[in-house]
């Protein structure tokens, strides 16, 4: 039997990268998934070519409504929710001074109120689960090692970090058997690894001999090592872990410079 077999996740950035690589894992794990995106054409894609255990729904996560609707459809289709991967996430460059204010703001309110809102939109479904439920939501090596020029991803990430602890104390507290984790991947090949390498602000090759440079294990990292690792803390072989945070960054975070 898999480690997912008759748990329903709700993953939202489940169109591609870490989130969509995470669908398939949990499907082949036996779990169901509903896959939430903005790219509702290429969700729904991966959805039909996952079959039953899967379907996809619109979900922006800036919008609270939007989780509601997606945690609804998921009870809907799949009749409960025990399984929560707040994937979604954008990475956008600038410091503290010169930072695009609009960027500040999408960013925050993508990684951070996104992850907010999923966490507050899930809970109670998964409450009326009755079952062990989890939360896994995707910080970053940057929120453990922040960088001077990505002061928005940095700040939005360490906040996701305390968030992810203040909801694994609180759910504790109140005896409810729902634990929260963060994941924090390195460099990761996936779309927005390879939109960074092709943005022109240095050679492709530059920057991919950069980011392995800035992980001791020398390489930049797979999307498939990131879901085994949220696949793990969302799942039974985990059951006693709860706040923790999970680095994924052959061992970026940690560095000596
Ligand atoms: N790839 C990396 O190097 C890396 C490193 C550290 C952390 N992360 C984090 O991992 C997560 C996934 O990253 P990825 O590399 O797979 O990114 P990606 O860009 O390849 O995929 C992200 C997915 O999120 C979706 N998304 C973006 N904005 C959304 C919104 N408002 N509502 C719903 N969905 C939205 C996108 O459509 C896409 O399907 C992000 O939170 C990212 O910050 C990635």
């Amino acid at each position: 039997m898999g480690r997912m077999a008759g748990k329903v996740a709700l993953i939202s950035g489940g169109a591609e990268g870490i989130g969509g690589t995470l669908g398939r894992m949990i499907v082949a794990e036996g779990g169901s998934v509903m896959l939430g995106d903005v790219q509702t054409d290429k969700a729904a894609e991966l959805a039909s070519e996952l079959g039953e255990h899967a379907a996809s729904v619109k979900l922006d996560v800036r919008s609270l409504d939007d989780w509601n609707a997606a945690v609804a459809a998921t009870l809907a289709r799949f009749g409960k929710l025990t399984t929560l991967c707040n994937i979604a996430g954008i990475s956008e460059p600038g410091n503290a001074v010169d930072v695009d204010l609009d960027s500040w703001n999408r960013t925050i309110d993508i990684n951070l109120n996104g992850t907010f809102y999923g966490c507050r939109a899930a809970i109670p479904a998964m409450e009326a689960s009755g079952e062990p439920c989890t939360i896994v939501n995707i910080g970053s090596m940057l929120a453990m090692r922040p960088g001077g020029q990505m002061a928005a991803y940095c700040a939005s990430k360490s906040a996701v970090t305390a968030l992810t602890k203040c909801v694994a104390l609180d759910l504790a507290a109140r005896g409810l058997p729902i634990r929260a984790n963060a994941v924090h991947p390195g460099a990761i090949r996936t779309p927005m690894y390879y939109r960074y390498l092709n943005s022109g602000v240095a050679a492709p090759e530059d920057i991919a001999a950069m980011f392995a440079a800035t992980h001791p294990m020398g390489r930049s990292g797979e999307p498939e090592e990131v879901a085994q690792a949220i696949l793990f803390l969302s799942c039974a072989d985990s059951s006693f872990t709860s706040g923790t945070d999970l680095t994924v960054d052959g061992a970026g975070s940690i560095r000596d410079r």
